[in-house]
């Protein structure tokens, strides 16, 4: 289990009345509130470079932190990661079109017959001193994604105009977003106001031997079959461009070792994971195939 929760926040949690009125909660599953969600436990992660160092030290000078990188490379696991190294609560926001300025900095709500002013994630965030992490930023919408302006710079303040406030970061809070270039439109790109406020941080996958090695502990595989798996990536990859969007990512991969090490046969894995997930275009879909075939 990642994610470390007190004996007292699962008390205080059963004695939220509105819990009540919920769907039944299976006794395997966790009911958490962002600013719990701290890492007890250390997320697995393979630095690729020096990464963590520089996210160390744009943390200590209060810097905010923009990951770029395409899917699947450990952008996520990358934050929680930090996370943990910094003790501070992951807050994260997956950002889509319609999410408004007030979805992150909240909202008035009518409970019991009273108006009751709720804060968004994002100025929970900030109050409590946690990380908060917009995932997929440029698919918020640039009149949503101003509002983080006044805290990405030196000011570190959250105008919480509805309720006449100036919510000030303490210097525990750090802004985090990450995007995928390449995969949307011009329209879509981050304004220059917006990404010029921020360090940012390439990612890319890693190296042949280094994501071998995340597939072994990720997942359990022996070293031989790893190393396999990583070749037909990188054969995956080079045929980006070429009829495919994008090559196999660390993730499918994870995906694929671990149907294997669930005694799934090799060729059925890379199909199901890897080769199914990549492409629906039939020609595709037997090169992929016929890639995994005459590896396995
Ligand atoms: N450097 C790494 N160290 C450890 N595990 C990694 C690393 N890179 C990738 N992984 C593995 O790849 C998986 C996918 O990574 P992650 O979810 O962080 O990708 P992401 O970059 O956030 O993708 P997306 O942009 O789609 O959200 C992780 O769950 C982990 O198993
Ligand atoms: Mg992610």
């Amino acid at each position: 289990m990642r994610v470390g929760v007190s004996e007292r926040f699962q008390a205080t949690l059963c004695a939220i009345p509105f819990c009540k009125q919920r769907t039944p909660v299976s006794q395997h599953a966790r009911v958490l509130t962002p600013e719990e969600y701290v890492f007890s436990e250390e997320p697995y992660y393979e630095p690729v470079g020096d990464e963590v160092a520089i996210f160390e030290a744009a943390y200590k000078n209060r810097l905010p932190v923009l990951l770029k990188g395409p899917t699947g490379c450990g952008k996520t696991r990358f934050m929680e990661h930090m996370a943990w190294r910094l003790q501070r609560p992951l807050l994260t926001v997956s950002c889509h079109d319609d999410l408004t300025a007030s979805d992150l900095v909240g909202r008035f709500l009518i409970r019991g017959g009273e108006t009751l002013w709720v804060d968004g994630p994002l100025a929970r965030a900030v109050r409590n001193g946690s990380i908060c992490y917009l995932d997929e930023v440029v698919e918020a919408r640039k009149d949503t994604t101003v509002v983080i302006h006044p805290l990405g710079d030196d000011r570190r303040v959250l105008p919480m105009e509805k309720i006449g406030e100036l919510l000030v970061a303490p210097p525990e809070f750090c802004l985090a977003m990450s995007y995928n270039p390449g995969y949307q439109s011009v329209l879509k790109d981050l304004k220059q106001s917006t990404r010029q406020r921020f360090v940012a941080l390439e990612f890319d996958y890693p190296d042949a031997a280094l994501e071998q090695k995340i597939l072994q502990k990720e997942s359990g595989i022996d070293a031989q079959t790893a190393r396999q798996l990583v070749k037909f990536a990188q054969m995956t990859r080079n045929l980006k461009g070429q009829g495919l969007d994008e090559g196999a990512s660390t993730r499918l991969l994870v995906h694929a070792a671990k149907l294997m090490t669930a005694g799934i046969p090799p060729v059925a894995a890379c199909r199901s994971s890897i080769a199914q997930a990549l492409t629906d275009d039939p020609d595709m879909l037997s090169a992929v195939n016929e890639l995994s075939t005459s590896l396995f």
